[in-house]
């Protein structure tokens, strides 16, 4: 019995080790935490059960079957963040760069296939470099199990991917299908070939941080959600994200009890939209003022600007809000926005977060560059992701909705389940210059007589009333009001209902 203690602690001393303390102390010279010190961080204390400490790789080539390090460079198991269980895996980048063998892809399977029956999210922390070179077709096959329970538990369970180190090759597309990516600056990268194979296939000369860096997908590529300055910050943050979300597709997400009274009052947004219907202004003031306690957690708070997605709370209870912003190419839809947009729309029908929508939108964005890249079918992601959208949904108009764009954003039309109207609203085709010189173009030669005909335009369409007047607006609501009106009509929609009807799946615009 001693002797088997004795081996116990050595097995697992060894299993903590990882690749050693050269290897650790390189690791902490990069300024990346260990795969260990991630766990800590992230999960309550004392609350990680871990499994498959002895787990060890099964490869005899390449003189590998003298190489074993119990673990197989990947910690797994499960734990609570703020009292709630989740199931993770953190890839050891000490032992064997991290690299995925076929156990400790089944290492990572069991955690998932885990997470599916307890109805808790998976998050994984990457750092890796990859397929494990010395056991070829085996370790290809262990990414394929992942994939598979990827798209098996997306929509059943929130599927949160942290990148910490490289994550490179066919890997990437593992965090790729989950729901959200969080990045860190200077010390983890994604991309399908490095800058070696780009080198050569394409001539041109990148460094591995421009071309798959945090910073890169948090703005070129929208592949990230939120890029951070270290390890700390973005295991912190990763706790707040889980803050707002249900655990599986059939709970609602947490409510967290507020100071903010559901029915404050905000006199200072009666003054944010302002005159001059051409001046932008930061919708992002709204969002903030009218949420609990000013917390708004941005998503992509630098890829598509146009658009502003994030999770807040109203009256405590979550709520995914999507709002175009004034300030950014005027607030007009377009491609990156759209499809920003949309798989946010899609992220919280699928986990029961009510959407709440603020609507300042000249239209969709014109051009060959647009449409040549195809924003007929993304924008259509933006409308088919809200039409099919089940769970409440409120709308708030604060000044254009203009042709489609008002269609898309959350119409009455599109199950809109509560829209209301800003007195500054404006809901028409289109605005009134472009309109008058469409319907009017005999006397677009006599600027007086446009003058004339856009006034008239104006006094007829720049308002709320003519949509108020088919019930496409329940209400005019005054800004101050905003946030009352919202939250009365969330709790109204507690307890809302409505199916879509049965099919295999829909056909989204992919
Ligand atoms: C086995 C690996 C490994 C791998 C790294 N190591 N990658 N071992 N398989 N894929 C080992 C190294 O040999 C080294 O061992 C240790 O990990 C640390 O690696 P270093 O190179 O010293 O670290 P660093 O300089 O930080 O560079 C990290 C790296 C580089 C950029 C990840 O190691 C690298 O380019 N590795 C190969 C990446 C790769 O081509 N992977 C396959 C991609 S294809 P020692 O003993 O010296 O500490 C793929 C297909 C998946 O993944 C397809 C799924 C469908």
């Amino acid at each position: 019995m001693h002797d088997i203690i004795r081996q116990l602690d050595e097995k697992r001393a060894a299993a903590r080790l990882g690749g050693g303390q050269k290897r650790i102390d390189a690791q902490h010279a990069k300024g990346k935490l260990t795969a260990r010190e991630r766990i800590e961080l992230l999960l309550d204390p004392d609350s990680f059960e871990e499994w498959d400490m002895f787990k060890e790789h099964r490869c005899t080539d390449f003189g590998m079957e003298k190489q074993t390090v119990p673990g197989d460079g990947v910690v797994t198991g499960y734990g609570t963040i703020n009292g709630r269980l989740v199931f993770l895996f953190s890839q050891d980048f000490t032992v064997f760069g991290g690299a995925l063998s076929e156990a400790h892809a089944e290492k990572i399977c069991k955690v998932m296939d885990h997470a599916m029956k307890a109805g808790a999210p998976v998050i994984g922390l990457n750092d890796s470099g990859g397929a494990r070179i010395q056991e070829g077709v085996a370790s290809l096959g262990g990414y394929a199990d992942v994939f598979q329970r990827n798209v098996l538990a997306s929509g059943v369970v929130p599927q949160i991917s942290m990148i910490m180190g490289p994550c490179a090759g066919g890997a990437v597309y593992s965090p790729a299908m989950t729901d959200f990516i969080f990045m860190v600056k200077d010390s983890s990268y994604m991309f399908v070939t490095g800058p070696e194979v780009v080198k050569t296939v394409t001539h041109e000369e990148v460094t591995a941080e421009e071309l798959g860096g945090a910073v890169t997908h948090n703005t070129k590529s929208g592949v990230a959600d939120l890029a951070f300055e270290n390890d700390v910050e973005a295991l912190m943050m990763l706790r707040r994200l889980v803050s707002f979300l249900p655990s599986n597709n059939r709970e609602k997400p947490p409510v967290v009890p507020t100071e903010d009274p559901s029915e404050r009052i905000e006199m200072s947004l009666d003054t944010l939209v302002p005159d001059n219907p051409n001046k932008p202004y930061d919708i992002k003031e709204l969002i903030v003022k009218t949420v609990d306690e000013g917390d708004f957690f941005e998503l992509q708070p630098e890829y598509a600007k146009n658009i502003v997605i994030g999770f807040g709370r109203m009256a405590g209870q979550t709520v995914g809000i999507v709002a175009n912003q004034p300030l950014v190419l005027a607030g007009c839809l377009d491609i990156k926005s759209s499809i920003k947009g949309a798989r946010f729309v899609r992220f919280c029908d699928a986990f029961n977060i009510p959407v709440v929508t603020f609507v300042d939108v000249p239209g969709f964005m014109p051009g060959t560059s647009q449409e040549y890249g195809g924003i007929i079918k993304h924008g259509a992601k933006l409308l088919y992701a809200y039409a099919e959208c089940t769970v409440p949904k409120v709308t708030v108009i604060t000044r254009k909705a203009y042709g489609g764009a008002y269609d898309v954003m959350s119409s009455k039309h599109l199950r809109g389940d509560v829209n209301f109207a800003w007195p500054s609203a404006e809901i028409a085709v289109m605005g009134p210059k472009g309109a008058v010189e469409i319907i009017f173009r005999e006397e677009k030669s006599d600027p007086a007589k446009i003058a004339a005909r856009t006034e008239e335009y104006k006094a007829k369409f720049a308002n709320p009333f003519v949509a108020g007047a088919r019930g496409f607006i329940d209400d005019v609501i005054l800004p101050h009001e905003t946030r009352k009106r919202i939250c009365r009509s969330l709790a109204m929609l507690k307890e809302k209902k409505l199916e879509n009807p049965w099919r295999k799946h829909g056909n989204i615009p992919l």
